[in-house]
């Protein structure tokens, strides 16, 4: 882990520094308090200087307030294109960040000792600590007040869950870890025909939701993948608490495991683009990596009758990040061939918030269900 280093009381002081995008520790390091003014602070944060906040939580939260207020006061340029709103949206996303990631919180044994602060040890704990066997939280520890909020949120959903209809149960996401908050296409994997398949595999598994609505479908034996850590616990949380263990296994993989499945199932991140921190990598897709990677291995893993579904929205399509036809050339490649396409269109609010930058592209998006089999 890296430090970070400021002076404070006479003294140059160092904690270890937690960045969930692995941003470098700010070199330069103010201390701030309830008298700071939120243009001072706002000014600061532009130039590059983090404060580290000494003063009540409550107002540490209010100054991070108003210097986002500051930054969306910005005026946003008329795109000419979709494909420029999108690139304009994710340099504003970095930018927005690196400004309002300069709020600084000092934990202690991952508790926050400012007054009014909530109790944020359980939710840091959730976030930071996989294996609790080997890991513990740092005695110091400096982030970014952002991040702390962001812990704290995750924390509340992972222990309220997402009612699942198709599982008639909830499943509980963790801290970076996809969350099927957005469910319409598990309908669609709770409807496509099943052959009644002996083994199952769940390619990029997340909450393990995928792989547990197969299990209530009926299917005896599920093997899930994930190359994301937090993931792979997250998912086996979620079987031991549907109590599914003896149906699903949870195994990190790059993609597949080893040996053959007659039925592949993989719901990738949608967007070919770069993430710009671990978290968005469940739905930034560099180069389309995983979504090319999945259908190539296919022919190698599915037994002779054996059937993948590939769940994919054409969002990219509608924003100009993948050329309409291209996914049809890449199933070809592959040597598959599409049995039927299952289409659902989301009902989430973004599809219908206008004033979302990529408003027009969200409001034709179509997720789909491709029954794929080898041609
Ligand atoms: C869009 S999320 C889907 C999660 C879950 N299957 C669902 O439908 O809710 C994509 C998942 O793929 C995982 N992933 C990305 N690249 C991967 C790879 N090369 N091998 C295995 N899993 C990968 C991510 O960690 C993430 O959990």
């Amino acid at each position: 882990m890296n430090l970070i280093n400021w002076y404070e009381q006479k003294k140059t002081q160092a904690a270890d520094w937690q960045s969930e995008a692995g941003n470098p520790p700010p070199k330069a390091v103010v201390i701030a308090d309830d008298t700071t003014k939120a243009d001072e602070a706002y000014r600061l944060a532009c130039e590059g200087t983090a404060l580290l906040y000494r003063g009540d939580f409550q107002n540490a939260k209010q100054l991070l307030q108003a210097i986002t207020r500051r930054v969306d006061r910005k005026p946003v340029k008329p795109a000419a294109t979709m494909l420029e709103a999108f690139h304009q949206h994710r340099a504003r996303q970095i930018g927005r960040a690196n400004i309002t990631n300069k709020v600084l919180i000092e934990l202690k044994h991952g508790g926050c000792d400012l007054p009014r602060a909530p109790d944020v040890k359980a939710a840091v704990q959730g976030a930071l600590i996989v294996d609790e066997k080997t890991d513990k939280l740092p005695a110091r520890l400096v982030l970014s007040l952002r991040e702390l909020l962001g812990m704290v949120g995750a924390h509340e959903w992972r222990k309220k869950g997402v009612q699942i209809h198709a599982l008639n149960a909830s499943i509980h996401a963790y801290y970076g870890v996809y969350s099927p908050v957005r469910g319409e296409y598990l309908d669609l994997i709770d409807q496509a025909p099943l052959n009644s398949p002996q083994v199952a595999w769940d390619i990029g598994t997340g909450t393990g939701v995928i792989a547990a609505i197969l299990v209530a479908r009926g299917v005896k034996q599920v093997l899930a993948t994930d190359n994301n850590p937090r993931a792979l616990a997250c998912a086996a949380e979620n079987v031991q608490r549907l109590n599914m263990q003896t149906n699903i296994q949870v195994l990190p993989a790059d993609l597949f495991p080893e040996g053959q499945a007659d039925l592949i199932v993989c719901n990738p991140p949608w967007l070919p683009a770069k993430a710009n921190a671990p978290i968005e990598h469940a739905v930034y897709d560099p180069d389309s990596r995983m979504l090319k990677g999945f259908l190539s291995g296919l022919k190698t893993h599915l037994t002779a009758d054996g059937e993948a579904w590939l769940v994919m929205s054409d969002l990219a399509e509608h924003i100009g990040l993948r050329q309409p036809e291209a996914l049809a050339e890449w199933i070809n490649e592959a040597g598959l061939q599409v049995v039927e396409k299952l289409d659902i269109a989301p009902k989430h609010a973004k599809a219908s918030d206008q004033s979302d930058p990529l408003y027009e592209a969200r409001a034709k998006e179509i997720t789909s269900l491709y029954r794929l089999k080898c041609a």
